[in-house]
């Protein structure tokens, strides 16, 4: 049965007070890996790790990423899936039971409302990027890329943001489908999409790897992303690099508890993580890999480009390499489907807290939300075009919200989680829940969400922060 096929009311504490939640589990540990795996990789992968490498100096920043997802990232995976399986509600009456369970200050359910929020703001703006992915599709089709220069490429994508109408269209398509999923449920829809689609789009990326070999300045993208400059890292491209660790991982924010929620009792959690953050560094490397060639082959393309840089580079790759057409509109589209199976990821917590608490079913609750996320998402439309020049706290609407989710609510939310899981739970609700693991896994795992993940997102949250401002 689909865990999402059934529609729950009640009031919260009849819920929480139950171990088993109202939405169902996945068949199986691999249906749950291919969940997480298709609301990790997304354009967090294709779309921003390359442009925020480019923006922070290259391989330095790498090398912190990394170091960020193995010390940080797969480690708080582990712990909210662990959360998430133990509760088995939306991530707000998840954290609502077990703070109950343990006896602790509501205060703890923090945890849940800050998540929840973010993954709503991280969807209002992420659904204009998609958008723009869907309105590429088209113009991959019908030939507009034919033979263009970067320059040319570059002058269409201005052309595109300049468009507030269009943008509206395609960022509204897109939050449209991903309501349409997630009021039918997630398995049976996306769960077999991206069984096929996810090794589809490796495959393409790998196409486009083979051209930025063939035809990019593939020497200097290599050494771009890989040779460690340190001169190129600041501590706001640390922050940033942390950040887009939670970002990339879909962490901090309830996705991954609210999968957790729906995941068979007896499944390893350890392997199941190093399986789906393998699957998303591999997918974000190689992305750069074909982007970064074909930037550095034109020099009117700048490697600091930004948000853009995805949609100005690959379209001169396709439309200069034999049937580019026809592999520039597959690309797109899988990048729209990759970005689908993430927003519906964002958007299911806080869904299935309204169906959980507040009475909704699927249908009006994706219909509340989708609205908020929309209007929310208008904002990030303009600051592309009418108020570009317009400043909150020195970013524009769009660089806002990406900085105060990324950068700040995430890494937070990570912060209270390892806290929650490495001191403030009973260590042996804890083991129980993780007692499929050996316990040397064990014993490791708890001693890095206990000392050195919460050290160091406080050092470097702190500290970015700081120099962000200062
Ligand atoms: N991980 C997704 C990506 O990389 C984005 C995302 C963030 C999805 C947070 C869910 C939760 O594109």
């Amino acid at each position: 049965m689909s865990e999402n096929s059934q529609v729950g009311v009640g009031s919260p504490d009849a819920q929480v007070s139950s171990k088993r939640g109202i939405h169902g589990t996945w068949p199986s540990r691999w249906t749950f890996v291919l969940a997480a795996t298709g609301s990790a990789v997304g354009l967090g992968n294709i779309w921003k790790f390359p442009y925020i490498v480019g923006e922070n100096g290259g391989g330095a920043f790498v090398l912190v990423y990394l170091v960020c997802i193995l010390v940080v990232g797969m480690p708080i995976m582990v712990a909210e899936i662990m959360l998430g399986r133990r509760g088995r509600h939306s991530p707000i009456n998840t954290m609502r039971y077990l703070t109950k369970e343990a006896g602790l200050h509501g205060g703890w359910n923090a945890i849940g409302w800050l998540g929840v929020t973010a993954g709503l703001m991280i969807l209002s703006y992420y659904a204009v990027i998609a958008g723009w992915a869907l309105h590429y599709i088209g113009h991959m089709a019908s030939g507009t890329f034919q033979g263009v220069s970067a320059e040319q490429a570059g002058i269409i994508f201005g052309d595109l943001l300049a468009d507030t109408n269009t943008l509206i269209f395609w960022q509204s398509v897109f939050l449209l489908l991903t309501m349409g999923v997630v009021m039918g449920g997630v398995t049976k829809g996306l769960g077999v999409a991206v069984r096929v689609l996810m090794p589809l789009l490796f495959v393409l990326l790998l196409v486009l790897l083979v051209f930025g070999y063939q035809q990019g300045d593939f020497a200097r993208g290599f050494s771009f992303l890989f040779s460690f400059n340190i001169e190129a890292l600041t501590w706001k491209g640390v922050l940033i690099a942390l950040g887009h660790a939670f970002f990339t991982l879909s962490l901090g924010m309830g996705a991954i508890m609210a999968y957790g929620a729906y995941m068979p009792d007896h499944a390893r959690i350890g392997r199941t993580v190093i399986a789906v953050g393998f699957l998303d560094t591999l997918v974000a490397l190689v992305a750069g890999l074909a982007i970064f060639p074909i930037v550095f082959a034109n020099p009117t393309i700048a490697p600091s480009a930004g948000p853009g840089l995805m949609f100005v580079s690959l379209p001169v790759a396709f439309g200069n390499m034999s049937g580019g057409l026809l592999f520039g509109s597959i690309f797109f589209v899988l990048v729209t489907l990759a970005a689908w199976s993430s927003a519906i990821s964002l958007i299911e917590p806080a869904v299935a807290y309204l169906v959980e608490s507040k009475g909704f079913n699927r249908f009006t609750a994706n219909l509340l939300l989708g609205f908020i996320v929309w209007l929310v998402g208008l904002g990030s439309v303009l600051s592309f075009n009418v108020w570009a020049e317009a400043r909150i706290a020195g970013f524009n609407f769009f660089e806002f919200m990406d900085f105060l989710t990324s950068s700040v609510m995430l890494p937070l939310t990570g912060l209270f989680i390892a806290i929650f899981v490495g001191w403030i739970m009973k260590p042996q609700a804890v083991r129980e829940e993780m007692n499929d693991e050996p316990s040397s896994v064990f014993f490791v795992w708890r001693w890095v969400v206990r000392y050195l993940s919460p050290l160091a997102v406080l050092v470097v949250f702190v500290m970015g922060i700081y120099k962000t401002f200062s």
